[in-house]
Formats: structure tokens, sequence, C-alpha cells
């Protein structure tokens, strides 16, 4: 078993061949599918939402890594817990009470997230790092796919691989947004475990893609 997990992010991929793609993806065993939810509030853009959540866990088994990028995520966790999410990771700069929130999804049987923006440092996240199944570092201003990876965050990743080291911590560590082939190795090297990729996935040919990542993550 690899020490990494690839989630590809959907966002990219073409809707009208979502169900074809994602047993693409459970063919060359790929264990995560990062789900991208906008409201046009928190983000400057709308993606999909609960109904695609239902869908997709009508048809697969694969993990389904739900990325809330909403404000007070707090008001949808039940309804994303209901339409299926196994992992629901909600944005600490649009949620006014973390512990709670953390406490609702584990509540629901779910495995919760915590995620932080390009600019928002790792001590506003430590609080809450015990409690998490799963932390997620930006690497691009979340809103849209196909961006290029900001460097300075790998830095966040290694201060947060270091902090789960020395605290034998639990938590998955994410990272997500202008991840590819050619930074993958600087990726891995800061200590991201969970690897989100959208149109490294989606663009061109999806099943040479997954091959290819699944070759560097092996
Ligand atoms: C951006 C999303 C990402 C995005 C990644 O707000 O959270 O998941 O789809 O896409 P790429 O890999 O193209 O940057
Ligand atoms: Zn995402």
């Amino acid at each position: 078993m690899s020490a990494y997990k690839l989630s590809p992010s959907l966002l990219s991929c073409d809707f009208t061949k979502l169900g074809e793609e994602v047993k693409l993806l459970e063919k060359q065993n790929v264990p995560y599918i990062h789900i991208d939810v906008m409201d046009g509030l928190f983000v400057p853009n709308i993606s999909i939402g609960i109904p695609v959540v239902e869908c997709l866990r009508k048809i697969t088994d694969l993990v389904l890594d739900t990325h809330l990028m909403i404000v007070e995520p707090e008001r949808y966790i039940e309804q994303f817990a209901a339409a299926g999410s196994d992992i629901i990771n909600f944005h600490i700069e649009a949620c006014k009470d973390p512990l709670s929130a953390i406490d609702k999804i584990h509540s629901l049987g779910k495995k919760a997230g915590i995620t932080i923006k390009p600019k928002t440092p790792v001590k506003d996240i430590e609080p809450y790092l015990s409690a998490v199944d799963l932390v997620l570092v930006m690497s691009v201003e979340p809103g849209f796919g196909g961006q290029g990876l900001i460097p300075e965050t790998l830095e966040k990743v290694r201060q947060l691989a270091d902090i789960k080291k020395n605290n034998s911590l639990l938590f998955e560590l994410e990272i997500d947004g202008g991840v590819k082939l050619d930074n993958l190795e600087r990726v891995k090297a800061a200590g991201a475990e969970v690897i989100v990729a959208g149109s490294a996935i989606f663009k061109g040919d999806t099943s040479a893609n997954i091959a290819a990542f699944n070759d560097m993550l092996k």
C-alpha cells in the first residue's frame, strides 16, 4: 500500500462523463474523490453541491472527500453527511466555532477536516489538530482549478508534518491546488500525504494521467 493517497478533484472533469470518470478512478485504485463545493460568497465561484454527492454515493464506495468552500459551513454539515460524504473539510476562515463543527461531523459518523487558505498561518488551526482527521493546506487561492501552486505554502505543509510527527498526531495531511507531475516530488518531500489534483488528472487522457500519478506515488 502506498503511503500517499490521490484525491482527484472533480472540478476539472467533464461533467457529462462524471460516472465514467469515477469508474476510471476505481479501476486504477484511486482511493479518494475530491469534491469542491463553492457558494459564490466564500469564494468568487459556484460549483457543485449536495445532489452531486448523492449521485456519486450511489455509484461508488470510494472515499468522498468533500471540500466545503462556503460561509458558515456548520449550516450544511448534516446535509452533506446524509448525502454520503465521508470526509467533510471546512475552512477555518469561514467557521465561527470549529470545535463544535468538528464534533457535529464526528457525531454523524464522518471524518472531519480543517482547511487553511494560502495566507492563513498554521497557528490558527493548531488548537484543532488533535481533534481532526485531516488537515487540508490550500496551495492556491480557493475558487478555481488550473492555477499555479504557490511555493510558500509548502512551508506550511512542512510545519504541519513536523507538528504531526513531534506530537504523534493522527491527522492526514492533504494539499490542494496546482499539483502537477512536475512539482509532485517537492510536494511529497514537504510531507503531504493526500494529494489533490484536478486539471493535472482530468485535462487530456484521464487514464494515462492517473497512471503517471500512481507511478510517482508508489
Ligand atoms: C480550488 C479547488 C481545488 C482545485 C484543484 O479551489 O479547491 O480542488 O479543483 O485543481 P487544480 O489541481 O487544477 O489546481
Ligand atoms: Zn479542493
